[in-house]
């Protein structure tokens, strides 16, 4: 999977297929709960969400990015940010540092992986949340109910997942529920927010 030949185009892209909400479900939750101390993002993709982060309440900003080209664009953005408080990293769940994080970010990486490394990948997550952490997580959803349901799956299998098929070869051929794997990794949910008429939700997990 590699997201390098996509990586100019993804945040233009994602936002021409779902609006404003692709960026808004990832930063409306810093609102009411601003990420504090030690935070750790895998798959923070072209790194527009950094401005958004109150460097004030951070201690380290831990980017870990497998893609070379988003994590290229994710440094030129925010060079004005000093390397002493964020700390980019070319490589996979693997490169995350032996560390433990008050706040471990993953939006729209997890529905990239087959199910047998999703649930490594979430068991090694939680390994490095601190006890009382907070896990930020949005991802695609979907809802199984009446007329919302067919324009919900014709978006996500026609446009995107096509698209990112043939650019980039992601591993998984469905969406997940997330909710069963942060259950059964002992996290409890404390917030969640719809998009999109509940195609897309946020949720932060503790
Ligand atoms: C669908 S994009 C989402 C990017 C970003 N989170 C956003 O919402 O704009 C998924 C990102 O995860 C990265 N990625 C995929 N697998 C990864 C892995 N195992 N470790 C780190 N990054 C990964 C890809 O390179 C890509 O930038």
């Amino acid at each position: 999977m590699n997201f390098d030949l996509v990586a100019p185009y993804y945040d233009r892209l994602a936002a021409l297929v779902f609006g404003p909400a692709i960026k808004r479900c990832q930063t409306d939750v810093f609102i009411e709960m601003i990420p504090e101390g030690k935070v750790l993002i895998l798959g923070g993709g072209t790194g527009w969400i950094i401005p958004y982060f109150r460097f004030d309440k951070i201690q380290k900003l831990t980017y870990v990015e497998s893609s070379f080209n988003m994590l290229k664009l994710a440094k030129e953005k925010n060079s004005n940010i000093s390397p002493a408080v964020i700390h980019f990293i070319h490589g996979s769940e693997k490169s995350i540092p032996n560390e433990k994080y008050d706040c471990i970010i993953s939006n729209f990486v997890m529905d990239c992986f087959s199910e047998k490394r999703l649930e490594k990948i979430m068991i090694l997550l939680r390994s490095h949340l601190n006890d009382g952490g907070r896990w930020y997580c949005s991802e695609f959803k979907q809802n199984p109910i009446s007329y919302r349901t067919f324009w919900q799956r014709y978006i996500v299998q026609s446009l995107m997942r096509f698209f990112f098929k043939i650019t980039t070869r992601l591993e998984s051929d469905s969406l997940y529920d997330f909710d069963l794997y942060f259950l059964q990794n002992d996290l409890k949910e404390i917030y969640s927010k719809d998009y999109c008429g509940g195609f897309i939700v946020t949720k932060v997990w503790q």
